[in-house]
């Protein structure tokens, strides 16, 4: 960060100098650390005008629609590289040369097995428990597994969590499936790339070996770079917060997960699928948008607005590009996807959204895909997860290898004044 500019805040009569920095691309920021001496906090709930780190990891301007992971565009990312690929990028700062590529995936690779006690675990969840809830459960367990690499201050611990972290995901994504089924689980395969393997070990079972659909599998690494990371997003701000604490990288790798699981934020893959089931029929989809628009009705269009974008979300366009073809490879005809493009025509162009700049984001073609590859709903989050831990990590990571501070806001207390205590009897 650099900066010689300065704001000056008046607060009776009193005059506070606030330095200003600048970043590499982005608005300025005004560093309000100074309020504190003068006996002041800022109020922002909800965070809409903090910035609550310095980060080098990834950039969104949601004015354009862009989104660099480490200066590289989403788009070039999605189509030109893969998952692993990214991975490396966000962890690492650069993009990899062919021979750390592949020491990367052999890496990864090596650690996709789960320790064989883990799957005992499982067993403690209902049959009917939703993936997420069974998946937070079990990555904050993982702390319990690996002992060896929880020093927080060793960059080689920290390191060897990361690999794990990505490495056993989707072996513990697809065990939640397989659990939910009531179906054996699956052992990786490590000599199939990752977005392969994970489809492996969902659709396999002892009995019979899935092949795995190449188109499928190109669909499955898109939607994970898409993925990827996404900034200072609810559930990454929520790792980094229990990481300021030196909590492990597994707990707070859980408490992401934690923080994905609400609609408005991960959850909404889900809730766009069950959206547009309740619509049912295009001839429907004017009287839900007038739902939607009714102040006194708390119906949202799931997969439309964000935070950041005032655009469109450029995960949006390759994510319905994506679609697009993984529906024409499987030659599948989808009302679904019909019912999303009307939906989206007519918001499109009402003053409502159209005010409100609310455009269509990630989730709203996301789990059209997924439903198509197989998947089913309640796994949608889950795969959301799985595509997001590289971003928790690189951002854990970072802000463990430079200086920071426990996370603790403040607050605009509103409660009681001081009073004396008065004994029930007397009450
Ligand atoms: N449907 C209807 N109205 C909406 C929607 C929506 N999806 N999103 C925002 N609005 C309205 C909101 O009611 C408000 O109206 P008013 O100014 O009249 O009160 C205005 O637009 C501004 O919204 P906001 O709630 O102040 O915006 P926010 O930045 O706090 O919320 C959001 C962002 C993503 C939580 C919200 O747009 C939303 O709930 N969208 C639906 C859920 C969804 O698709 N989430 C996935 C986000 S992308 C994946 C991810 O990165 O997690």
């Amino acid at each position: 960060m650099s900066g010689s500019k300065t704001a000056t805040l008046t607060i009776d009569g009193q005059t506070i100098n606030l330095p200003i920095q600048s970043g590499t691309l982005g608005p300025d920021v005004i560093d309000v650390k100074d309020v504190l001496a003068k006996g002041y906090f800022t109020f922002d709930p909800g965070f809409v005008a903090t910035a609550s780190c310095e980060s080098k990891i990834t950039y969104i301007d949601g004015d354009q629609g862009i989104l660099l992971h480490r200066g590289y565009p989403i788009e070039q990312l999605a189509t030109q590289s893969s998952y692993a690929e990214v991975c490396y990028l966000l962890l690492n700062g650069e993009l990899p040369s062919a021979s750390q590529l592949q020491e990367f995936s052999e890496r990864v690779s090596n650690h996709t097995m789960v320790h064989e006690q883990l799957q005992f675990f499982y067993r403690g969840f209902r049959r009917d428990a939703h993936p997420m809830a069974v998946m937070c459960g079990v990555i904050g367990a993982l702390s319990a597994f690996y002992h060896d690499s929880l020093d927080i201050k060793n960059p080689e611990h920290r390191n060897i969590s990361a690999i794990r972290l990505i490495a056993k995901m989707p072996t513990i994504a697809a065990m939640c499936y397989k659990y939910s089924v009531g179906q054996p689980f699956i052992y990786p395969r490590n000599d199939l790339d990752y977005a392969s393997n994970f489809l492996h070990m969902m659709f396999s079972t002892p009995c019979a070996e899935t092949e795995v659909n190449p188109v499928l599998a190109r669909a499955m690494d898109r939607i994970f770079i898409l993925h990827a990371d996404h900034e200072q997003n609810a559930s990454t701000s929520t790792v980094r917060m229990a990481g300021s604490t030196d909590a492990n990288p597994f707990a707070c790798i859980a408490a992401g997960i934690a923080a994905l699981w609400g609609p408005s934020h991960g959850g909404a893959n889900e809730a766009v699928l069950r959206m547009l089931g309740e619509i049912g029929s295009a001839d429907r989809v004017e009287d839900f948008v007038r739902r939607v628009k009714d102040k006194s009705d708390s119906t949202k269009l799931m997969g439309f607005g964000h935070r950041v974008y005032k655009n469109f979300d450029p995960r949006a366009k390759v994510m319905k590009q994506t679609c697009d073809e993984v529906l024409n490879a499987l030659g599948i005809h989808d009302p679904q996807l019909e019912l999303a493009m009307k939906l989206e025509e007519i918001a499109l162009k009402d003053d409502y959204f159209v005010s409100r700049k609310l455009y269509p984001n990630v989730d709203f073609y996301s789990g059209i895909i997924l439903k198509a590859i197989g998947i089913p709903m309640s796994m949608f989050t889950v795969i959301f997860a799985l595509g997001r831990t590289p971003g928790w990590i690189a951002h854990w990571q970072e802000m463990i290898a430079n200086p920071y501070k426990i996370a603790r806001p403040r607050q605009l207390y509103t409660g009681a004044t001081q009073r004396d205590y008065v004994r029930v009897d007397q009450r």
